[in-house]
């Protein structure tokens, strides 16, 4: 057996003991598999297919807040907490230290690729416009130095995408635009506070942005995910990663 076929009869095992079916999504698996292949069904026994909390997951308040998502679905968030720390320390506004704190959301807790513009459509209904353009751009910022304002390219990019990485005419584009905005300096803000190797000596609690959230991030009465805001299904997605439809 390969690794893959291994970890599909692992976790085929593991579903086998739920009361119901669990299939993933094609972008989960693209890559690892063909898409283009149809997805083998696991045999559901007569089972019903997941169409509520994934019973594997911690289970959300009914009305989640951002904190909760923080709490109950994102990885690890140290990067994220030793930014907004960071910024913090440096003085910033606190719209941005709020952008920082959240400037990665997407990597937390959605989709990697393109987590800047991601994590920005997450975050538009609730945040100033500013902090939202500000944690989009970022992703293509980190690309370009920009050494009087003291922001150089990260080692740490020449080490993962090696010293011939170009960034795709998209991010330059996108640079390009950001270059000339009123709001740029807000997002290379964020690119000077992103810690890209992060202390595991430092410990920052979430608790710590509990008032800056509260100040800044338009929390809605209904909960995350049910307030039909743009991005509501985005939210609601990351509640349930794993519904059938
Ligand atoms: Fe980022
Ligand atoms: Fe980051």
């Amino acid at each position: 057996m390969t690794t893959l076929q291994r970890a599909e009869a692992a976790e085929h095992a593991l579903s086998q003991e739920l009361d119901q079916v669990v299939v993933k999504s094609v972008i989960y698996t693209s890559g690892e598999r063909d898409p283009r292949v149809a997805m083998p069904r696991p045999a559901d026994q007569g089972k019903r297919y997941l169409m509520a909390d994934d019973p594997r997951l911690p289970k959300m308040p009914a009305k989640p807040t951002l904190l909760d998502f923080f709490r109950y679905r994102f990885g690890p968030s140290a990067h994220l907490l030793q930014s907004a720390r960071l910024a913090q320390k440096n003085g910033v506004d606190e719209k941005i230290v709020l952008a920082c704190l959240l400037h990665d959301i997407a990597i937390a807790g959605f989709i990697r690729s393109d987590h800047g513009y991601w994590s920005a459509q997450l975050l538009e209904s609730y945040v100033d416009p500013e902090v939202s353009w500000a944690i989009r751009y970022h992703q293509a910022l980190r690309f370009f130095p920009d050494e009087a304002n003291g922001y150089r390219y990260p080692e740490l990019y020449t080490k993962l995408f090696g010293e011939d990485y170009v960034p795709e005419p998209y991010i330059q584009e996108s640079y390009r635009h950001a270059r000339d905005h009123k709001w740029y300096m807000s997002s290379r803000l964020i690119t000077i506070n992103d810690l890209y190797a992060f202390d595991p000596s430092v410990q920052v609690e979430l608790e710590e942005f509990t008032d800056v959230v509260g100040r800044h991030f338009k929390q809605p009465a209904e909960g995350l995910g049910f307030d039909q805001s743009p991005s509501a299904h985005m939210w609601r997605t990351i509640n349930w990663p794993t519904r059938y439809l």
